[in-house]
């Protein structure tokens, strides 16, 4: 069910919404080069329709040199001929206009590509206009240029090297907290916030409808009054910032960068200069890594007039140990509650939340959170939807995750492409770590994992492309594939449908208030959504145990309520709620 498009738009049509994410190169290729391109998504509308999704949000299509697969970006007016024309873009716009739904675009302004122009000038000389629209800065004082310990700070980039590069041609570093060639905007500058606005206006114009802005919560840097300005930053200690940075090998950038002094001041100016003028309804999501409850009340009190809604981060940094991303720690489903429900209860009437258990950057959810083996598959993929879907918040599916598409049985090294993969394989190596113990962590946690090619059917490429993959598709697409689940009633895809289609026609799941139940379970866990009389209870036991109690308080009453939606058979008993592996449950009443 998608709005109509002959109706005004709601000013909180977002709340009730469900976006979906499409990775462009990994979702169909309309021409046989081996990467997906927009006309392929063209193709593919009917499917996300009959999935019910209301918003696409497009990860980066724009010209890039393709060192971060678009993240890196050389022209912001332009879409890369890998991907197709502008013209295809606006075909697309107005596809999905016409089924009432909705284009988000991915906006990148925390850096651009080393090729954008905008760097190309800053880096021609220390007199060039541009020169201050990125973080140049002399070497360590003391050291000679170039050589290992004359980076400014100590800083370690998201991507396993240090987050200074040296530019020999003006003797001088600049800064890039993710890979060499994503030099850091410099939001200081005035200059450089109105060119973001003007081309924000532009896409807008263009007929978008909002942006998902990419490590938006790093456009402002903590700068001191004395040199040197920016500080190092500490290494490892149980006060890091969870997330990927080395905290061994670099100093943390992240208490100098995350949410720093201006953030809230800058997005506050986007907002003015892009969004009060035009009418209600764009969608704002911010990607806002190492964010609390507090800071992300911040970004979405509409009264403060930043963001609708950010991704925070949290529940997908519980397996990272103090080393890091690639330092495998395990987390239970308890943790994994105790996270959600956290940001539930705190965010409450305030804040908006985005639901979301994998994106292009995480591994596949059915993997790390649920049990991907024959046996538990699709019912701990629903049980995982359904426990996500029907919290307080607006749900993001990525791609596949409605077929319950897994991880990647990556051989080695070289079948994988991420850059931040590769740059994290070398350093283990460096640093002396066996080659299988580095692949094991890539396996787990590497970001191709989520970028195997959308799984169509059983076909050789799995209906992906007619040529050759840039990533081998997962070899599970003979079962796992959309072919086999859009008409099967029993399929993940189809569970997928009916939580979408519980959220458009049921007000308690889009405004209820949230309620923890079963506070102290292990496996099974709980939570009620109350709204004018009207109650919904989800229970699921998260693990492959079997015959678990959900001892919710008055389980008779709700044993005996109407069944909602579940992923298993017709329960036996109708005066207690016992679960089965991956067992999850929706009840009603009022
Ligand atoms: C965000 C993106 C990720 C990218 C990084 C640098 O985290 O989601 O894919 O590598 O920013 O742009």
């Amino acid at each position: 069910m998608t709005a109509d498009p002959s109706e005004p738009v709601p000013r909180d049509w977002w709340k009730s919404a469900v976006v979906y994410q499409v990775y462009p190169r990994s979702f169909m290729d309309s021409d046989g080069d081996g990467i997906g391109d927009i006309p392929g998504i063209r193709q593919r509308l009917d499917y996300l329709q009959r999935l019910g999704v209301d918003v696409l949000w497009l990860s980066p299509v724009y010209k890039s040199p393709m060192d971060d697969n678009g993240y890196d970006i050389s022209d912001y007016y332009d879409v890369d001929p890998l991907f197709g024309t502008l013209a295809d873009l606006d075909d697309l716009i107005a596809d999905l206009h016409e089924r009432g739904m909705k284009l988000v675009m991915d906006l990148v302004v925390n850096h651009t590509s080393s090729a954008h122009p905008w760097f190309q000038e800053s880096r021609s000389s220390k007199d060039n206009p541009k020169r201050d629209w990125y973080w140049w800065r002399p070497p360590r004082p003391g050291h000679s240029p170039g050589e290992p310990g004359a980076e400014p700070t100590n800083w370690g980039s998201a991507f396993s090297e240090s987050a200074w590069t040296f530019d020999p041609d003006t003797g001088e570093y600049y800064l890039h907290l993710f890979a060499s060639s994503q030099p850091e905007l410099n939001w200081e500058n005035p200059e450089v916030r109105q060119a973001v606005y003007s081309m924000m206006n532009w896409w807008l114009d263009r007929g978008v409808d909002g942006f998902r802005m990419d490590v938006i919560n790093l456009i402002s840097k903590v700068v001191h009054d004395e040199p040197p300005d920016l500080r190092d930053g500490i290494r490892g200690g149980p006060d890091r910032q969870p997330g990927p940075i080395d905290t061994v090998r670099f100093g943390d950038p992240g208490p100098h960068v995350l949410h720093g002094p201006r953030v809230h001041e800058f997005l506050q100016e986007m907002h003015r200069e892009v969004f009060a003028h035009r009418p209600p309804g764009l969608l704002t999501v911010g990607e806002t890594p190492a964010t609390t409850v507090e800071q992300g009340l911040l970004y979405t009190d509409p009264a403060r007039a930043e963001l609708q809604m950010v991704f925070q981060f949290e529940h997908v940094d519980l397996d990272s140990g103090p080393g890091g991303k690639w330092d495998l720690a395990p987390a239970t489903s308890r943790d994994l509650i105790d996270s959600l429900a956290q940001w539930q209860e705190g965010m409450g009437e305030i804040g908006w939340n985005s639901l979301y258990l994998g994106n292009h950057d995480q591994p596949r959810c059915v993997s790390r959170f649920g049990d991907d083996s024959p046996e538990h598959r699709d019912r701990s993929a629903k049980a995982l939807a359904t426990v996500l879907h029907l919290l307080r918040g607006t749900p993001y599916i990525y791609q596949g995750d409605e077929l319950g598409m897994a991880n990647a049985p990556f051989r080695d090294i070289n079948d994988t492409r991420d850059i931040e993969s590769h740059n994290a394989y070398r350093a283990a190596l460096a640093r002396g770590q066996d080659p299988d113990a580095a692949m094991e962590a890539i396996r787990y946690k590497g970001r191709d994992n989520a970028r195997t090619p959308m799984q169509w059917d059983a076909s050789e490429h799995a209906g992906f492309t007619t040529g050759s993959p840039w990533l081998e598709v997962n070899p599970d697409h003979v079962t796992v594939n959309a072919a086999a689940q859009v008409n099967d009633p029993d399929s993940v895809f189809s569970h997928y449908r009916k939580l979408i289609k519980l959220r458009h026609q049921e007000p308690v799941v889009v405004h209820g208030t949230f309620t923890r139940l079963l506070r102290d379970g292990e496996d099974v866990h709980g939570y009620l959504r109350r709204l004018d009389g009207r109650e919904l209870l989800v229970v699921a036991n998260l693990s492959s145990k079997e015959g678990l109690e959900a001892a919710v308080p008055d389980a008779p009453t709700w044993a005996a309520s109407e069944l909602v939606l579940s992923n298993a058979p017709e329960p036996a008993e109708r005066d207690r709620i016992v679960l089965g592996p991956w067992e999850a449950r929706v009840y009603r009443r009022g």
